[in-house]
This record gives structure tokens, sequence and C-alpha cells, in this order.
């Protein structure tokens, strides 16, 4: 293409999934009409998110979610829109919600294969200071076509078809793998469509970056407090690493994804399993993370490897670069001795 010319074939989300599906001879489109519902999902959260000050979206909605953290009403709005448009998109047969207790069961008559897990606005404690927040989504497909019970989708990440988040930073990106490489779409606000700009993102093998909330150090246990003074302190053959931490799961794991380096939220004294919840922020992250070539562990076992017993539960989560996610588990297995 000549400078200046105008881009006439777009590598859009869309297409490239149309592209990647059409190598499996069984596949229906399916799901690429479910990934089309969510990007309008996202769509109208990313538009709700810039002009949210104008629109008069700050502030408490006067409900409390189903973890007892204060919902915001940009919270309810896009959860409000990532239900409707996966309902209505005919590819669902149930729905997990980090806004909704129970399981949402679509109707009969628009009940589709998939199940889907979304935390529809993550990072709730950084919207009403502007700083970058997400979305995060887990893929399953059902065996049956009855009702799913909870029982039926407590399964494990492993068993995802597809996982990614959108990303509300300086700019709007979906990241997205669907079994095969993890590719970054960002959001073109002139025609609405999301443009292939990083093909197989790969994550480094090793980062010089940590992420953890630090405010939380007398609460760790031994092994997180010498792990992260070990990152803190340069040695004969290595610099310390830098620290960074936004407090918004989507925006510290795209950075980690981008830059390598390794993300922690283990569990501490007053949170004994962790705060992120495994449906809806560990596995969806996990299974990007691993797709791309790096390593998710509760400290115990792999993230995607949970077998789930509770749509609500939350998990320790150490992720990133494999290296450095090898450092850390050979420091729980130094302390297990
Ligand atoms: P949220 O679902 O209420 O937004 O909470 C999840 C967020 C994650 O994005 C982030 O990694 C974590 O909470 C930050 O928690 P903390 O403020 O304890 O460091
Ligand atoms: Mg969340």
């Amino acid at each position: 293409m000549s400078g200046g010319a105008l881009q006439t074939d777009f590598m859009t989300l869309t297409r490239f999934v149309l592209e990647e599906q059409r190598r499996f001879p069984s596949a229906t489109g399916e799901l690429t009409q479910l990934l089309n519902a969510l990007l309008t999902a996202i769509k109208a959260v990313s538009s709700a998110v810039r002009k949210a000050g104008i629109a008069k979206l700050y502030g408490i909605a006067g409900s409390t979610n189903t973890t007892g953290d204060e919902q915001k009403k940009l919270d309810v709005l896009a959860n409000d829109l990532f239900i409707n448009s996966l309902r209505s998109s005919f590819t669902t047969c149930a729905l997990i919600s980090e806004e909704n207790e129970t399981l949402i069961e679509v109707e009969v008559e628009q009940r589709g294969k998939y199940v889907v897990a979304f935390d529809p606005l993550d990072g709730s404690s950084n919207i009403d200071c502007l700083v970058s927040i997400g979305s995060i989504f887990g893929i399953w497909k059902m065996e049956t076509n009855a009702a799913p019970t909870d029982k039926d989708v407590l399964q494990s990440g492993r068993k995802m078809i597809a996982a990614g988040y959108a990303l509300y930073g300086s700019a709007c990106m979906v990241v997205l793998s669907a079994g095969n490489s993890v590719n970054g779409f960002m959001l073109d606000p002139a025609i609405g469509e999301f443009i292939l700009t990083e093909r197989n993102i790969r994550i480094k093998p090793r980062g010089k970056i940590y992420s953890i909330n630090e405010g939380y150090t007398e609460l760790w246990d031994e092994e997180i407090k010498e792990y992260v003074n070990a990152k803190k302190t340069s040695t004969e053959g290595r610099a310390a690493y830098g620290s960074r931490y936004i407090g918004s799961m989507v925006a510290d794991m795209h950075r980690t994804l981008v830059y390598g380096g390794i993300f922690l939220y283990p569990a501490h004294k007053k949170s004994p399993k962790g705060k992120l919840r495994l449906f809806y922020e560990a596995n969806p992250m996990a299974y990007i993370v691993e797709k791309a070539g790096g390593m998710a562990t509760t400290g115990k076992e792999a993230i995607l490897d949970v077998q789930p017993t509770n749509i609500h539960q939350r998990v320790p989560v150490i992720m990133g670069s494999t290296e450095d996610v090898k450092d850390f588990l050979a420091v729980v297995e130094k302390h297990k001795k």
C-alpha cells in the first residue's frame, strides 16, 4: 500500500475468526456469532467508558455485587450490555457474571450450546479516576442441550474453547485466543471495527517487572515475602526488577503479556483464597498466558487445572513469563521442606 492511501482490505476480528474456523469442517459459525455478540457489548462498553463523565455514569448505583464490592453505575450498564447481547445471540445456554449471584439461564427459545463466564467491567476501583479498566471472558461448550445447572458448568479452565479480554486503555484492544495463537485487535473508532494489529503474541521467557499490591506485605506468607524481596534485590548476574501495579487485572496482565514479567495476586492472611475469581478473571487470563507461551499457577497447580466447586470461587493467581513463574514455584518448593 502506498503511503497515505486508504486501507481497503482490513483483517477484522470477525474475518480472522471466520478464517480460523474454516479449518474445522464441523464448525457451524456459532462461535463466530457468539464472538460478534461479545464485540458488540465491548464496543458499547468502550463508548460508555469514554463518555462516562458526560453521561453521569459515575457514582454508586446503590447496590452491592455478589462478593460485597460496591457496584458502580458503569458496572451495571456493562453487565446489562453483556447479558442482553449474549442472550440474543442464540448461541448461549447459560452465563456466569461477576455481578450476578446465580447462574443466568438463557430461555429455551434463545438457547445455544455455549456457556460464557465474564467480568463485564473489571478494575472497579479505577473507574472514577480514569485509569484503565477491562472486560474478561471465557467460553465453554456444553456436552448436552439440557438446561445447564451449576454442576454442568463447573468445568476446569482446561476445557475452555476460547477466552480473551478487552482493555479500555489509551486505546481499546481485544486480545483473543480461540485455541490456537493469541492475537490482538485494536478498535478503530472511525469504522467501529476491531482490526488485527498484534499477530501471534508471545510472552517473553523472562521479564524485568514484578506486579503485586505491596500494601499487603505484612499479610503475605513467607514464600511471597521472600520471592518479592528477591525481585527487588540486584545480584551479581541480574539487576533488580522494576515494579508496576495498576490495580486493574486486565491492564496489569496486558502489560505482562507485552513486556514480560510476573503478576501476582496471592492468598494472604485476610484473604486466604486470594481475591481474584476463577471463572471470569483467573481462567481466561491463564488461558491467554498459556497460549502465548507463559505459565499461570495458583502456587499448587496450574490455574487451568483447578476443578471448580463454585461459580464465584476465588484462587491465588501467579502468572506471566515462564522463567519468572518457575522461579516463584522454586521458592514455594523450598518452603515446603
Ligand atoms: P473488581 O472485580 O472488583 O474490579 O476486583 C478485581 C481487581 C483486579 O482487576 C485487580 O487485579 C485487583 O482487583 C486489585 O485488587 P487490590 O486493590 O486488592 O490490589
Ligand atoms: Mg473483577
